[in-house]
Parts: C-alpha cells; sequence; structure tokens
C-alpha cells in the first residue's frame, strides 16, 4: 500500500468537512428562513436537491436537532432529524442516503433503516407544507 502524502489527507479531511458541515447548499439558503420557537420555513422549490424525487439534504436545526428533508413522491415531502437513533450521533449524508459514522448505521436517503446497530429509522420531525412553504417543527 502506498503511503498517503500530507497534502492528500488534508484534501480528504476538507471535502469531509465541507460536505457534513453545511446545512444547507449554498443555493438553497435563501429558501429557509427561521421562525420563531426555533421551527423553519422552506421554499421547497428553492432547494435544488429535492427537485426531483428521491431528493435529500440537511436543511438546518429544528429546536437545537439537525434536521433534514426529502422528496418522497410528486408533492410529498418528510422532515427527520439526523440524531441517530441508537447513540443519538449526528449521521451525515453519503451517496445513498445517510449513514452514522459512529457505530456504522445506515439509512435511506427518506431516513428508513438500512442497516444496525440502530434499530429503527431516523425520527420524523412534524412538517405542515401550504402552497410550497413547509413549516418544520
Ligand atoms: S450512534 Fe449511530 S450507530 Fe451508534
Amino acid at each position: 500500500m502506498e503511503p498517503i502524502s500530507r497534502r492528500s489527507f488534508l484534501a480528504g479531511v476538507c471535502a469531509v468537512v465541507a460536505l457534513g458541515g453545511s446545512e444547507v447548499p449554498a443555493a438553497a439558503n435563501t429558501a429557509v428562513k427561521k421562525l420563531p420557537g426555533g421551527r423553519l420555513s422552506v421554499d421547497l422549490k428553492a432547494v435544488p436537491a429535492l427537485a426531483k424525487v428521491g431528493g435529500a439534504t440537511r436543511i438546518g436545526s429544528v429546536k437545537g436537532v439537525p434536521v433534514a428533508i426529502a422528496r418522497t413522491g410528486t408533492s410529498k415531502y418528510i422532515a427527520f432529524n439526523l440524531l441517530c437513533p441508537h447513540q443519538k450521533v449526528t449521521v451525515t449524508q453519503n451517496e445513498k442516503g445517510w449513514v452514522c459514522n459512529a457505530h456504522g448505521s445506515e439509512f435511506e436517503s427518506d431516513g428508513d433503516l438500512a442497516l444496525g446497530p440502530a434499530t429503527t429509522g431516523l425520527a420524523r420531525v412534524p412538517m405542515k407544507i401550504s402552497k410550497g412553504l413547509a413549516t418544520i417543527g
């Protein structure tokens, strides 16, 4: 095995931080507004990751809990929190869905459980949608 250079290692770390540390894609920042009581208002059509059925993205924090929205149908969306049900570590998004780096649990893009040790999917968060605007929390 070839040793990894310091530059390659740092580039990888920066890429992971950039993917995991961002709450919302830059283009979607204007789509999300904070509401009183720690809730969020989201203009669903202005979030690029939700343009297609099956899309999902971390959208921000609701009452201090990291939350994502997934598009599950043409006009169906769900919100769920990103705390792993196993031991409450925040999951990160990958190409298949969500993964918990603490002990390896995996979740589908809509938060359903794919692989333990977690025994349930990511917990749903209440969301109301009216005229394309979602209120979460
Ligand atoms: S905290 Fe997520 S798998 Fe253990």
